[in-house]
């Protein structure tokens, strides 16, 4: 039987982090085992909020791209490519800009949240309000029957749905409505316990050393009322507690208890987690360090994956200009 399509995009922000890998990549890693998957490193989107200074672009997509293939993101099963790679991404964008309501955009809930959070950058631009507008061209020119995404994201997945009705409704029936792949994962507390973001300055990231890890770890966020080793301490809010539920199983529910009783102290348990995420992510920093030493081989798998995501995009553009009526396809 063939395999499902499933896309799914990150941007370029930085290097990927805890929450980046509980909460998308390492579930990206497991549906290779059951998907036709295609990845990409959305830098068009990057450039919609970090168009002033570009200084960075060039590093921070080889970033991520090392970042992801160290991850298990599998160039021999999975599709691995650049956005801007591929002019048809750009191309379709266009297209669907021509019938995309106004309304639609501006009545999207990210639109106006962002501009909210996102302080002393100018996001009054063409470019972002069309955000969504490019990640449905992203989505449907591979006919991605799945998308997964994070709850954040189902606002573009349901307007990536609008678009495709009117599309197939105007011209030509030509794409499959795409449904989100949600997935249930657990939401990553930063150090200081919020959620883990880069616009926090709360993160860890999964390229950080050993030493930086434990290091780090030390200064995580735990229940203000344990002082002492003895105190009783209150683990449901403590954000190292919540690093044992995700990476420590088989240890969580005596740290539990042994927290409530004051029989271990943060220090202690602060110690005990270093070992077991140094230990997790140690594969990861192994595959890393080969791809550091050989950008090339790096970058033949991005050119690769770019070469074989064309072959489907550019099918499915020459489908749009025949459905629209252009002269020359
Ligand atoms: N907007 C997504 C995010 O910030 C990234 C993205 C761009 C994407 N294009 C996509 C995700 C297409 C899924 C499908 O996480
Ligand atoms: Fe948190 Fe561990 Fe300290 Fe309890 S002992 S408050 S779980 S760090």
């Amino acid at each position: 039987m063939k395999k499902k399509r499933i896309l799914s995009g990150i941007q370029p922000s930085g290097k990927l982090h805890l929450g980046n890998w509980v909460g998308a990549l390492q579930n990206w890693v497991k549906l290779q085992d059951d998907y036709d998957c295609f990845f990409f490193i959305a830098d068009l989107h990057a450039l919609t909020t970090t168009y002033e200074d570009t200084s960075n672009l060039k590093k921070d997509i080889r970033d991520v791209a090392i970042d992801l293939l160290s991850v298990g993101i599998d160039p021999k099963r999975s599709t691995l490519f650049i956005q801007s790679d591929l002019p048809e991404h750009s191309e379709l964008h266009l297209i669907f800009s021509m019938i995309t309501p106004l309304p639609w955009l501006e009545r999207v809930p990210t639109y106006k949240s962002k501009i909210e959070e996102i302080k002393g950058k100018d996001l009054g631009t063409y470019g972002f309000l069309g955000y969504p507008v490019l990640q449905a061209a992203d989505i449907l020119i591979y006919k991605a029957e799945c998308v997964p995404v994070g709850q954040d994201q189902l606002p573009h997945l349901e307007l990536t749905r609008e678009i495709c009705r009117r599309f197939n409704n105007l011209y030509k029936p030509i794409f499959p409505e795409p449904n989100a792949l949600l997935t249930q994962v657990p939401v990553m507390v930063g150090l200081d316990g919020r959620k883990m973001s880069k616009s926090y300055g709360n993160t860890i990231p999964i390229s950080d050393s050993p030493d930086a890890l434990a290091k780090k770890i030390q200064t995580m966020f735990t229940d203000p009322k344990k002082v002492k080793k003895d105190d009783p301490g209150h683990p449901d809010g403590c954000a190292v507690f919540a690093y044992h539920e995700v990476f420590n199983k088989a240890e969580v529910k005596n740290i539990k208890e042994q927290c409530k009783a004051g029989g271990i102290g943060c220090v202690a348990c602060k110690k005990q987690l270093a070992e077991i995420l140094i230990a997790a992510l140690a594969p990861i920093h192994e595959r890393r360090s080969v791809f550091e030493k050989d950008i090339h081989q790096v970058e033949k798998i991005l050119i690769d994956g770019a070469e074989r995501a064309r072959a489907v995009a550019s099918v499915t553009l020459k489908e749009v200009k025949e459905a629209m009526g252009f002269l020359w396809v």
